[in-house]
């Protein structure tokens, strides 16, 4: 992959901190949108980001500063109180609500437990008219995708935790869309499964070109999938920096136990540490 913008970096040199400068078309972009809820809580302050094609862009900071409620404004299923968001259609017209096509992936996966397998991941499909002659096979495909073949007809009592979120993903993928956004899948799973998850998504991303928000708590798991991690702090939210993490695609199990990875954390943290040490803005 190239980046214009990429920083190489000698050791113990201090990692690249950026303020979100782009060198990839944008998917999305977020103009100064701010959140007040009716109760008057300010969840975000005015926020600009820009997403770019093919960029896996993680959100981390503490509870409360505005995670899902950016994801959300994203997603079109709250409206900013000021600002705007702002698709990019095929052609690079800039559009407002038209022309969004996203999957979005939940903490809990939310599957219907009287359905089959095949059935929670056609839901979309179904939802959209496809007719099920066309339908069939691409569930199939979207199950050997998440590595979950040979479990289509299972019911999702039968599967482990880890397996419903593959299939939870499998479902937002059905429709191939422009943008998935993903808020903390992994945060109820054991660190071994959500490692594997990990490893597995970093390798449909990158095989998929998938655009990708990511929420997540975890520093280890921010450096190990992002092309950018994005910290935010709260009240009222909003982003104090952006780090780059220029790494080899698709990573590895490999990178997880490299010096590099481990200056990433180190330097991750100290901003979170940082951020949560600001003092309070009215
Ligand atoms: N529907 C809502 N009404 C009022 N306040 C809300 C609503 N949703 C979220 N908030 C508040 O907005 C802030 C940001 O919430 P959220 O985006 O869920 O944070 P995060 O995902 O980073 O933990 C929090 O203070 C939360 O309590
Ligand atoms: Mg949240």
């Amino acid at each position: 992959m190239t980046h214009n913008h990429l920083l190489v970096l000698a050791p113990n040199k201090p990692l690249p901190v950026q303020s979100g400068a782009l060198a990839r078309a944008p998917v999305v972009e977020v103009l100064s949108a701010e959140k007040i809820f009716p109760n008057g809580t300010r969840a975000l302050a005015p926020i600009d980001l820009t997403v770019g094609a093919g960029e896996f862009l993680t959100l981390i900071g503490p509870s409360g500063c505005g995670k899902s409620t950016l994801l959300k404004l994203i997603a079109n299923l709250i409206e900013p109180t000021d600002g705007r968001i702002l698709w990019w259609s095929g052609e690079f017209h800039k559009v407002e609500t038209a022309g969004r096509s996203l999957g979005f992936v939940f903490q809990d996966p939310t599957l219907m437990p009287w359905a089959r397998v095949e059935s929670n991941v056609r839901l979309p499909l179904d939802l959209a008219g496809v007719p099920k002659s066309e339908s069939g096979e691409r569930v199939r495909e979207a199950l050997a995708r998440v590595g979950l073949e040979g479990f289509a007809r299972h019911y999702p009592r039968q599967l482990s935790g880890g397996m419903k979120m593959r299939v939870s993903i499998a479902r937002s993928l059905i429709t191939e869309p422009d943008l998935l956004l993903m808020d903390e899948p992994f945060g109820a799973l054991d660190e071994f499964t959500r490692n594997r998850l990990d490893t597995d998504l970093v390798r449909l991303w990158w095989e998929r070109k998938l655009t990708t928000m990511f929420v997540t708590h975890s520093i280890y798991e921010a450096v190990f999938l992002s092309t950018r991690v994005v910290v935010m702090g709260a009240q009222p939210g909003r982003i104090c920096r952006i780090m780059s993490i220029d790494e080899p695609q698709p990573r590895e199990e490999g990178f997880r136990n490299s010096l590099r990875f481990g200056e990433y954390c180190r330097a991750l943290s100290a901003s979170l540490t940082e951020v949560s040490l600001a003092p309070l803005q009215a």
